[in-house]
């Protein structure tokens, strides 16, 4: 039966801990603080604490709990012992956001060992760190929302990004065994891809490529980090309780 009484908000993440990474600028910040919003406290992680503090000063502005945690998410120690600070300091986590990610763009010929790995740690290996580690508390918990941001570079590659969008469309793939293996004790693994969000990391494109992009869009505007948020809420809580393994593009159409 449907529930018509509208009694119930699913939208709330009440009662609820959120761990971010990557949580000091850009869609991590928006994110965290859309999730603050609906009544989750937030676990805050970066690579410096101290990055932490805009973002925490947010949190707690709309009334939430908010705790920073230095971790680097491509070192397999700092993740597995940041994790149990997390759990030591907060109790719980309901909800992961693996949101850290860079670029280091260069031509398949040009491209650089080091800018390979780099790339590859970070993105891929660190979603895949974060998760192992959070996960094992969610299983226990019985219940769990994994929320990946991957990109439509993942989806459709790039000119320059061979590296990114390998690490990209590893998280897709990842996200999707994940969610088969979780499923059964009700964790559930989904992904975004985002479009071109206006952030830092895309803040250092020149104005000819931003303007071919816009061309490339049939919204024809960039997105915000809140646009990228606000489709992390809706993964993160009770409205998409029977969703998982699931990539949703927020892209302004770019891909469909
Ligand atoms: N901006 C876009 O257009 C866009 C599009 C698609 C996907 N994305 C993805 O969204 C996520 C956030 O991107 P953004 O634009 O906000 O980038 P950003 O560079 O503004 O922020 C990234 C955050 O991750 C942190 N970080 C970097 N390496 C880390 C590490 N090893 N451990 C922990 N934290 C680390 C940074 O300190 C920073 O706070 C990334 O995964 C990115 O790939 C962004």
């Amino acid at each position: 039966m449907c529930d018509l009484s509208n009694k119930r908000n699913s939208y709330s993440l009440s009662g609820k801990t959120a761990l971010v990474t990557g949580a000091g600028r850009g869609i991590g910040q928006a994110i965290s603080v859309v999730l603050a919003g609906a009544g989750a406290d937030l676990a805050l992680c970066d690579l410096e604490k101290s990055w932490l503090d805009e973002t925490a000063e947010l949190v707690r502005g709309a009334g939430r709990r908010a705790e920073c945690f230095a971790m680097n998410v491509a070192d397999w120690q700092s993740v597995s012992s940041g994790v149990e600070s997390v759990i030591g300091t907060m109790g719980r986590i309901d909800v992961l956001v693996n949101n850290a990610g860079i670029t280091k763009d260069s031509l398949l010929v040009r491209m650089t060992e080091e800018a390979w790995d780099e790339v590859l740690s970070v993105n891929l290996k660190g979603t895949f760190a974060v998760t192992r580690a959070v996960a094992k508390h969610m299983m226990k918990q019985k219940s769990g929302a994994i929320v990946n941001i991957a990109s439509i570079i993942g989806l459709i590659g790039n000119f320059g990004q061979c590296n990114y969008a390998a690490s990209k469309g590893g998280v897709i793939a990842f996200t999707k065994s994940a969610a088969r293996e979780l499923a059964s004790r009700n964790v559930r693994v989904n992904e975004i891809a985002p479009g071109f969000i206006e952030t830092r990391m895309t803040g250092q494109l020149t104005e000819d490529v931003r303007s071919r992009m816009l061309e490339a869009i049939p919204m024809k505007k960039f997105g915000t980090p809140q646009n990228v948020a606000e489709v992390v809420l809706f993964l993160a809580c009770e409205a998409s309780a029977y969703m998982t393994g699931q990539v949703l593009t927020v892209s302004g159409g770019m891909v469909m």
